[in-house]
Formats: C-alpha cells, sequence, structure tokens
C-alpha cells in the first residue's frame, strides 16, 4: 500500500453464492465490524438477483455493492445479459471485468474485456479489470508477458482521465481457490509490472494513483503481508468474503 497516492481498496467476489435473503444477513453481520473503518474502501460484488436486497441493505453503511460481470453492449438482442446502464441505475458502483473464470469458462478475451471496461465507464461504473497467469505460463517464464497483453489490451481507447476510475487484481490463476497465495515477493513484483505498464502508457502521475489489488486465497493470516508490500493496494478476495468475520479481519489489515 502506498496511501499518498491512491486509495486501499478491499473487495470481495461472492461469485454464485448466496441468496438474496443470505446477502442480506451477511451484510447486517459485517456492518458494525466495519463501522470504525477509515482507510479503506470496501465493496462487494454480489450476484446480480442480489443487488437491490444488498445495495438495502449496506444503506448508510460503507460499503458499495459490485457486480460481477457486465455486458458490452448498451441494450439489445442479448438474452441473459445486463448493461452497465442497468447497473447504475440500481446504485452499483464496481464491476468485475475479465475475471479468469469468465476468460475460462465463458470464453471472455482480452477484446470483450476491453469492450466491458469501456461501457462500464460510460456508465460511471468503476471497473476491477482482472489479470492474471496460469501455473503453466508462470512456469514457463512469460508471466509479466502475459500480464503486460492483458494490461494493455485492456486499456485501448481509455484515457488518463477515465484511468482514474479503472481498479487492476492481479490474480494469479493458480491462486484461486485452491488455498495456494503467491508470495509477498511474486505478487508484488507482478503489481510493480503492472504499474510499470501503466506508467509507459500514462505518464507517472497517472500510474501511480492507480490502486492495484492482489487476489487469490487472500486471507484473514496472510492479507498483512500482502498488503504491506508497495505496489499491493488492496484485496479481491473470493472465499473468505462469504463470512462477515473473515472478511472484516482482512479488511482490519487494510486499515492499519
Ligand atoms: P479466492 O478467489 O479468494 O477464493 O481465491 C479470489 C477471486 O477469484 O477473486
Amino acid at each position: 500500500m502506498n496511501r499518498r497516492y491512491r486509495k486501499t481498496v478491499i473487495a470481495g467476489n461472492w461469485k454464485m453464492n448466496k441468496t438474496a435473503a443470505e446477502a442480506r444477513t451477511l451484510i447486517d453481520e459485517l456492518k458494525p465490524l466495519i463501522a470504525k473503518v477509515k482507510w479503506c474502501d470496501i465493496v462487494l460484488c454480489v450476484p446480480f438477483v442480489d443487488i437491490p436486497a444488498a445495495i438495502k441493505a449496506a444503506k448508510g453503511s460503507k460499503i458499495a455493492i459490485g457486480a460481477q460481470n457486465v455486458h458490452f453492449e448498451k441494450s439489445g438482442a442479448y438474452t441473459g445479459e445486463i448493461s452497465a446502464e442497468m447497473l447504475a441505475g440500481l446504485g452499483v458502483k464496481y464491476v468485475i471485468i475479465g475475471h479468469s473464470e469468465r476468460r475460462q469458462f465463458f470464453l471472455e478475451t482480452d477484446d470483450t474485456v476491453n469492450k466491458k471496461v469501456v461501457s462500464a465507464l460510460e456508465a460511471g461504473l468503476r471497473p476491477i479489470i482482472c489479470v492474471g497467469e496460469s501455473l503453466e505460463q508462470r512456469d514457463q517464464n512469460v508471466t509479466l508477458d502475459q500480464i503486460r497483453l492483458q494490461v494493455k489490451i485492456a486499456l485501448k481507447g481509455i484515457s488518463a482521465k477515465e484511468l482514474k476510475k479503472v481498479i487492476f487484481a492481479y490474480e494469479p490463476i493458480w491462486a484461486i481457490g485452491t488455498g495456494r497465495t503467491a508470495t509477498c515477493e511474486q505478487a508484488n513484483e507482478v503489481c510493480d509490472n503492472i504499474r510499470a505498464c501503466l506508467r509507459e502508457i500514462y505518464g507517472a502521475r497517472a500510474a501511480r494513483s492507480v490502486t492495484i489489488q492482489y487476489g487469490g486465497s487472500m486471507n484473514a493470516k496472510n492479507a498483512k503481508d500482502l498488503l504491506a508490500q508497495e505496489d499491493i493496494d488492496g484485496g479481491l478476495i473470493g472465499g473468505a468474503s462469504l463470512k462477515a468475520n473473515d472478511f472484516s479481519q482482512i479488511i482490519d489489515a487494510a486499515n492499519q
């Protein structure tokens, strides 16, 4: 973290978990636990159908609600899809774009990620853009090449002004849901490289103000050390965001 230049953001990614009623319960449990948090922004990215209940439950608290996906068109014949405008209309503030599970199971590409980023920004949503390498890519020593490619394509056509709204999440695919976390050095190296890539495109000032999260088996135990790294400005948390206690402990670590 380096709060001089950028915000710390802890975001939960519930994935396909929790009904609307369960969402309400978790947020009611979480609210008193985070009442005194000052130094970190808190986001919960919930399933689409939970959004209205989550927004209602989070009202008056520090918790902002995000979505986990968005379609890139404004409207039209795209059965089953949701537009950025629809999300913004409900009061959604953030949206995860290009999560590795979307890339893997729903065939999202760097190009569709870019289109989604453009449409999210147009609607006033803050995109959390996920990038990350597979184990094979890490073993072949092409991690940084892969990340640079993902970052550059995701930002095609995005201005320096718009970049201020963008958050990156570095999520090594081999660390997601596996209990295997990247070491602090590995995670910081990639986050530092994401920033270097932003510096090349947008200059030093713009690059240093972008929040870059780490995601992949982050939990109450390892959060403090990961967040102590200069270029890790928060976390995108799956499993450990499903319990109020676990999630609030990570938020506490980020609030130091
Ligand atoms: P995990 O998931 O914390 O359960 O590893 C992170 C993510 O997929 O965003």
